[in-house]
């Protein structure tokens, strides 16, 4: 075995010099890309930053089923070349205008199948200034068009024990806290699959791990691999060759254990690998919105930022529930809920509603989520039923004309909420029905979520035929004019861009787990580099009480100070945003809620003034048609001590600067409520010295005079 590791290893590196290797350079000069093919035609590439390897060769190809594989074999017949620079407008976004230039290469190869004809892959390469895009194209042609995909050998190999910020290989589920390691030890440092409320799980390798993986390299280089436009397809994972130090793709399978099936003219999702000299770049990125298709509504002037709150930490803390009644029901049929007992904890009944949707409207949010208000929550988690949830019909106690007539009196809309609990068949037969009730009573927005084993069973969360699904909803409710928040459905690659009522996702853990046993105090400093890469996440930022046993029979902490999270409304990016905690406890801390009463969810402009993976993020943001600016930082169990110069404020120019920052004495664990409030007039130039406690945060507030 390892004779053989050897002689493909020079086989690879022999190769350089036997056909013509072709050369794309990023616009900028400092990324080159080669491709080539090896002796027996196996294509390569590996990639160089200023004239430094950063990628070593790397094998390309796919293995088929019941077919010859496209892994060797392949002649060149052509290359192509071009470059493309356009700035484009996001309907919503971090930035209001966003540059996508590239160098193109299109490497078009030939293979004969066993019958001697001949087959057409071509391999797409997107060179950037911050990374590379690549993909596989299957031309319409005669001799190759139905295929299935036993695997992909796409391998990207390291050029050296890297850092790596990961979590486990997993086919449903990205609910963990990360791993900060060496690549050599992830297998050592796997962790042991943990109970999770939320989903299945399904690790498939001792040393597979997820993407957006973030590494870190011993010069000081962060490259990220991840995966951009990902459609009909199945998610990627990464699996390690520790001796080789290559990682190589892994997709998710279906039931039977196939990987994809694929009909030309086709293409796979774009495989990237983002490399920046600078941590702050590689949250600047927009490597994967860039190669993801241009907006295909028409219409987009229903989509809007949103910020709301919900009946939801009540029920995730434990103190109320999301079922009517204690009843423990097989089916629908079998609840009466006209005569049936309420439980008296049920939370979302009327009086409890208009309460918050009181307090919400008050306090000037968009939008209510109320959790539990249809049928069905008595016996909905756990079970592989093809039924649970009908998606229409209220519980006894939530009126829903009353409610949303009362909401919009208000000027707030309710917010839908759809768990499918994993059955995805019986979601798509009521989605019209429950699309349609959403329109009937003037919902826009939707937070769905895919608990539990998917339904047909065997069927994973990241695989082709879900996926498919994920994007048939958004599909179907950008026709209905609804908002989609997707939790625990496939980690984003980035199709906001194409489909922005997407405005959100969970797909990695969330505040819920705060209520759960609490999270790494990194792990907000993590998901910026990771997860958001590849679109906005519905992270639930806004929890006041973090000692939930101060008011609730709960004895998980966040491992947070309350300055901490009002920092997240800027750290981590989302145009979806909500303040997660009750009516009553941000009543205890009005103060500190002025914050999130100013604070805007969507910006012309983002600006990262300093950040390092798992450690401290600061960002500035400039409100959407405003002049004003917020800027955010956050960082890990350590504290860090920011100094931010206020040179992106217009000349001339004085705002009134309110600061919120974590007291003297505060500490995610021992004094997490401790901050002070300090208001003064500051100008371009000033420069504010901000210290953050162990898991804690600052948030500013600067509004142009
Ligand atoms: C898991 C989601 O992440 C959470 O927000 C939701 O409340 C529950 N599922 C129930 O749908
Ligand atoms: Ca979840």
């Amino acid at each position: 075995m390892k004779h053989f590791i050897l002689t493909a290893a020079a086989l690879l590196s022999a190769s350089a010099s036997l056909g013509a290797t072709e050369v794309l350079t990023s616009p900028d000069g400092r990324l080159q890309l080669s491709f080539d093919l090896t002796a027996d035609g196996t294509p390569t590439y590996k990639m160089d930053y200023n004239n430094k390897p950063v990628i070593a060769t790397s094998r390309l190809g796919l293995e088929l089923k019941n077919q010859k594989s496209l892994l060797d074999g392949f002649k060149m017949e052509r290359v192509s070349r071009s470059s493309f620079d356009e700035t484009w407008q996001p309907v919503w976004g971090e930035q209001s205008s966003i540059r996508n230039h590239y160098n193109e290469m299109a490497v078009c190869l030939s293979q004969p199948d066993d019958n001697g004809h001949l087959r057409e892959m071509i391999v797409r390469f997107r060179l950037y200034d911050d990374g590379v895009g690549f993909r596989y194209e299957w031309p319409a042609q005669d001799n190759f068009t139905y295929f299935t995909i036993k695997e992909e050998r796409t391998e990207f190999a390291m050029t050296g024990d890297h850092t790596a910020y990961w979590i486990p290989g997993d086919y449903d589920t990205q609910e963990y806290d990360y791993t900060i390691s060496r690549l050599s030890e992830v297998r050592e440092k796997m962790p042991a699959v943990k109970f999770s409320y939320n989903v299945s799980s399904t690790v498939f390798s001792d040393t597979g791990v997820q993407t957006s993986l973030q590494l870190k390299t011993d010069d000081g280089i962060y490259l990220n691999i991840h995966e951009a436009a990902c459609v009909d397809y199945s998610t990627m994972h990464l699996n390690l060759d520790e001796k080789r130090m290559v990682l190589t793709s892994w997709l998710t399978p279906d039931a039977r254990g196939d990987k994809g099936y694929l009909m030309a003219s086709c293409h796979s999702p774009w495989r990237t690998v983002m490399v920046t000299s600078t941590a702050t770049a590689a949250l600047d990125s927009k490597l994967i919105l860039n190669l993801n298709e241009p907006c295909k509504l028409e219409d987009t002037s229903w989509i809007h930022p949103t910020k709301y709150m919900g009946v939801w930490w009540e029920m995730i803390v434990g103190k109320s529930s999301w079922a009517y009644s204690n009843a423990s029901a097989v089916n629908l049929d079998s609840i009466d809920y006209k005569t049936m007992k309420p439980n008296g904890i049920h939370g979302a009944n009327n009086d409890n509603v208009k309460r918050y949707i009181d307090f919400a409207a008050e306090n000037g949010f968009d939008q209510l989520l109320v959790e539990g208000w249809n049928i069905g929550w008595e016996d909905w988690f756990g079970h592989e039923k093809d039924y649970v949830f009908d998606f229409v019909t209220p519980n006894p106690d939530f009126d829903i004309a009353m409610l949303n007539d009362y909401a919009h009196s208000k000027g707030i809309k309710l917010m839908m909420h759809h768990e499918t609990s994993g059955s995805l068949r019986n979601y798509e037969r009521h989605l019209d029905a429950a699309y349609s009730l959403m329109n009937k009573y003037g919902y826009d927005a939707v937070k769905s979520g895919y608990v539990g084993n998917m339904v047909p069973r065997g069927e994973y969360h990241y695989g082709q035929w879900a996926n498919n699904h994920y994007l048939y909803c958004i599909k179907e409710a950008a026709k209905h004019h609804i908002m989609v928040n997707a939790h625990e459905a496939t980690r984003p690659t980035g199709l906001c861009r194409t489909w922005p009522n997407l405005v959100g996702n969970e797909s990695a853990r969330g505040t819920e787990y705060e209520a759960f046993g609490g999270s790494e105090p990194y792990h907000t400093v993590i998901l910026p580099f990771t997860r958001l890469q590849g679109g906005p996440m519905d992270y639930t930022p806004g929890i006041f009480v973090t000692k939930l046993s101060e008011w609730c029979n709960n004895k998980s902490n966040v491992n947070t100070t309350l300055c901490g999270q009002l920092a997240l409304y800027l750290t981590m990016y989302s145009p979806l945003q909500m303040a997660a905690d009750l009516p009553e406890n941000y009543e205890k801390y009005d103060d500190a809620f002025q914050f999130i009463r100013d604070v805007a969810c969507d910006w012309d402009d983002s600006r990262y003034l300093e950040a390092e993976p798992a450690k401290y993020i600061t960002v500035a943001r400039k409100a959407k048609g405003t002049d004003n600016w917020f800027v955010g930082g956050k960082c890990d169990a350590e504290g860090h001590q920011s100094v931010v110069r206020l040179d992106f404020l217009d000349k001339g120019r004085k705002y009134d600067c309110a600061i919120y920052q974590d007291a003297p004495d505060a500490d995610y664990e021992k004094n997490p409520s401790a901050y002070v409030i300090t208001h003064r007039t500051v100008k371009k130039g000033d420069v504010l010295k901000l210290k953050q406690a162990r898991g804690g945060g600052f948030a500013v507030s600067l509004m142009a005079k």
